[in-house]
């Protein structure tokens, strides 16, 4: 099986990301490929689609752009700060180019889309625009570029999903994999740019996805997290069977491939979200009890500008439903901090939220004006950003308390454990997570586990971030 490169430099949309390791595979190929991913998961997913892509057509990959012929870039457009650190980086490559003329620079994803032939214009020296429907064409917009000329193709297209590729597992660690189901959204967060970059949402066969999920698990795989930007609105038409696939059906199928293979999924819309999805996710062990519901404002004023769709009172109803149903169920955010018109009310509605929902962990960003979505276009960008930061920095604060709680809450219990690989921090202790997404670690002493085992750990201490336990027979 081969290796390959991917550089994980930061994950601007989540939480940062380290540089990978990598195996080099270039060696054994003509043509020499790098490739830099930014954004969300369903972008580090698509650089996986380009390596494989990249592959096909002749070319290995490399961990150093200094000896690559091709740097891509795959970008993220979330914040105005996720582009501008896309934009440094990209003149360290130009430096590169400067002194390597025939080596080419590609920029691909949402920043690409965003921006189309303008980046040209903006940015000379970059060869290739290509947006997230047009891997497929990467090659042909190779050969275009090696002569010479600009190469972009920014058409997004309806039904688009690459689900004929089968993704070269970039950086893995050969336990936990990440698979698309569906691509773009149709909600209209009036925040978001991500309907602009990524276009109309369309599902993937369900059939491609089961059998990408059931490969992996062949190849020793053991916890897949299915991804969309809002999977619940996952649907695909079973033709043969006559059968609608929803969410929950999905979620099922991958559950029953096997017992040991744990299933987790990102990202739900609180509007989206069904009590079946509820009922499969308690019925099954193995489909991991931990929801991502980004509740963005605890306002419901704030909401309605935002278009998201539900009350405070409706999500608050929805957290306690969730409970209900599984009251071991670990539950996560994402949080705005000084969207347009934000007074203190609202802002105070946002941490009362928090206290409420008493999220295990959360995502939190000060709003940032996207050009084109419904806000930049609708409303002022109007709290100052002194306000927007304290603001986010009580946010912060007060989730970093709600995380040491949710944790505290946990010590003298057992969680079974999917081992990940060694601790960051000693190599003589495990590392894994909980069913919550808890990461958990644990000294390796005398029972023999590996990586890709599940161990019964009883948590015996805690931080703000990690578990810390031993392993019980
Ligand atoms: N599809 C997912 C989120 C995608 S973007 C969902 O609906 O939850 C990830 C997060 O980035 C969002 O949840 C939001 O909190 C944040 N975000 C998106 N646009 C933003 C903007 N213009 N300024 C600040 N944060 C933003
Ligand atoms: Fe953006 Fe909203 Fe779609 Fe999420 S659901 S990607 S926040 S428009
Ligand atoms: Fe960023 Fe595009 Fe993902 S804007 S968050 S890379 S969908």
């Amino acid at each position: 099986m081969l290796d390959f490169a991917i550089n994980k430099v930061h994950d601007e949309a989540r939480q940062g990301e380290a540089f990978a390791p990598f195996k080099n595979d270039a060696n054994e190929y003509r043509k020499k490929f790098y490739i830099e991913s930014y954004g969300c998961q369903m972008n580090f997913s698509d650089s996986e689609i380009v390596a494989s892509i990249l592959h096909e057509n002749g070319f290995g990959a490399t961990g150093r752009f200094e000896e690559a012929d091709l740097v891509l870039l795959n970008t993220c457009s979330i914040r105005e700060k996720a582009e501008q650190t896309i934009r440094n980086r990209l003149h360290i490559f130009k430096q590169q180019k400067r002194n390597k003329p025939g080596m080419l620079i590609g920029v691909l994803g949402c920043m690409a889309e965003r921006l189309k032939e303008k980046f040209l214009e903006e940015e000379k020296l970059v060869d290739m625009v290509v947006g997230p429907d047009a891997y497929r064409t990467l090659p042909l917009l190779i050969e275009e570029a090696e002569t010479g000329q600009k190469a972009v193709n920014v058409l997004l297209s309806r039904e688009e999903t690459y689900a004929d590729i089968s993704p070269v597992r970039l950086d893995s660690n050969g336990v936990t994999a990440f698979v698309s189901i569906m691509r773009g959204c149709n909600n209209m967060c009036s925040f978001c740019v991500v309907p602009f970059t990524r276009g109309r949402e369309r599902s993937r066969d369900a059939y491609s996805i089961a059998n990408e999920c059931k490969d992996l698990f062949v190849k020793g795989y053991k916890e897949i997290t299915l991804l969309g930007q809002n999977v619940d609105s996952y649907c695909w038409k079973d033709e043969q069977r006559d059968e609608i696939i929803t969410f929950a059906k999905l979620l099922e199928k991958v559950a029953l491939i096997d017992p040991l293979l744990r299933v987790r999924f990102s990202t739900s819309h609180p509007k989206d979200i069904t009590e079946e999805v509820l009922q499969t996710m308690s019925r099954h062990e193995n489909i991991c009890k931990y929801i991502h519901l980004p509740v963005q404002s605890g306002s419901t004023r704030i909401l309605q500008l935002m278009n998201r769709a539900y009350t405070r009172e409706w999500y608050m109803a929805k957290i306690n439903r969730i409970r209900e149903v599984m009251p071991d169920c670990g539950i996560s955010s994402d949080i705005i901090a000084g969207f347009c018109t934000e007074t203190t009310e609202d802002h105070q509605d946002t941490l009362s939220l928090m206290e409420f929902a008493k999220y295990d962990m959360s995502y939190m960003f000060f709003y940032s004006e996207r050009p084109g979505t419904l806000a930049a276009r609708r409303y002022k960008d109007d709290v100052g950003e002194a306000t927007k930061k304290s603001r986010l920095s009580e946010i912060v604060k007060l989730q970093n308390r709600l995380s040491h709680q949710s944790n505290s809450n946990d010590v003298g219990k057992e969680f079974k454990v999917l081992i990940e690989g060694n601790s960051r921090k000693d190599e003589n202790q495990w590392m894994g997570r909980s069913s919550q997404n808890k990461v958990v670690v644990f000294p390796k002493n005398a029972l023999h586990f590996k990586k890709g085992d599940y161990a019964v750990v009883k948590i015996e201490s805690c931080t703000g971030a990690t578990l810390i336990g031993k392993a019980v027979d």
